[in-house]
């Protein structure tokens, strides 16, 4: 079976509030883009890299891609899972191949944390996301005061790429537009089955506010020097 990384990258940035979407801003003179693109196609044991854009996609051809490995599909859908559950149909993957769904804009993901995925999960009869375990104490909030303290032992905050047999995930992405889903995850959890936490990284975080590039700039380039 193969290993197929899917990223979905179709979305507007409403929080990043750029004209450009945020996954299409220069980082260190290449599009944010390009970055998660290039972490996933460097993987060795990732067989196919296969990026979902807005059918309206005016920034993709502007620029050169790796020609080895990597696909583009036009499918994007009103939300994250319509896009993932597009590429997901447009794929023609076999049942039991692994997919790696990964945020176009975790940019920063190391190669470290997708092998500890990859290793973690690869033997798993489910599969699993990276996730971050809740550093801060968490407050819950009532019109703005605290309600409560949130015991923030088995908290985890999931990131990607989240990594399932291309069959279960589209059983899961059926229900695309369930609004309770909100990462591949979720969906797998609404047919009852318990996806395995793998420790993520703080830099894998995403790119969501404008004041978040700088941040991505100087985590790549300490990464790179
Ligand atoms: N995404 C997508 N299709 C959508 C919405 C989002 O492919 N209809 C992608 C984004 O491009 C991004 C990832 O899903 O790489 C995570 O979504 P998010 O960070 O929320 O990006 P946006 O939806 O673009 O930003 P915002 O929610 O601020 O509008
Ligand atoms: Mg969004």
């Amino acid at each position: 079976s193969q290993r197929i990384a899917l990223i979905p990258a179709a979305g507007h940035g409403s929080r990043f509030g750029t004209a450009t979407p945020k996954q299409y801003q220069l980082l260190h003179g290449q599009p944010l883009l390009a970055h998660t693109v290039n972490v996933l196609c460097g993987c060795a044991a990732i067989d196919r890299v296969v990026v979902v854009i807005s059918p309206g996609d005016e920034w993709f051809d502007s620029y050169s891609w790796p020609q080895a490995k990597l696909e583009v599909l036009r499918a994007g859908g009103a939300s994250r899972a319509q896009s993932v559950a597009n590429g997901l149909a447009a794929l023609a993957a076999d049942e039991d191949d692994w997919v790696l769904v990964h945020d176009a804009a975790r940019c920063c993901l190391s190669p470290d944390a997708l092998q500890r995925l990859l290793d973690e999960v690869g033997d798993d009869a489910i599969g699993g996301i990276l996730a971050q375990p809740v550093a801060d104490t968490v407050k819950q909030g009532k019109v703005g005061r605290i309600a409560a303290t949130v015991p923030r032992d088995n908290l985890w905050l999931a990131q990607t790429p989240q990594m399932f047999r291309a069959g279960l995930l589209a059983e899961a992405l059926q229900d695309a537009a369930n609004p309770a889903i909100t990462d591949e995850a979720s969906a797998i959890e609404l047919l009852g089955h318990a996806p395995r936490l793998v420790v993520g990284e703080a830099q894998n975080f995403k790119v969501t506010w404008p004041g978040d590039l700088a941040l991505a700039a100087a985590i790549l380039a300490a990464r790179h020097a």
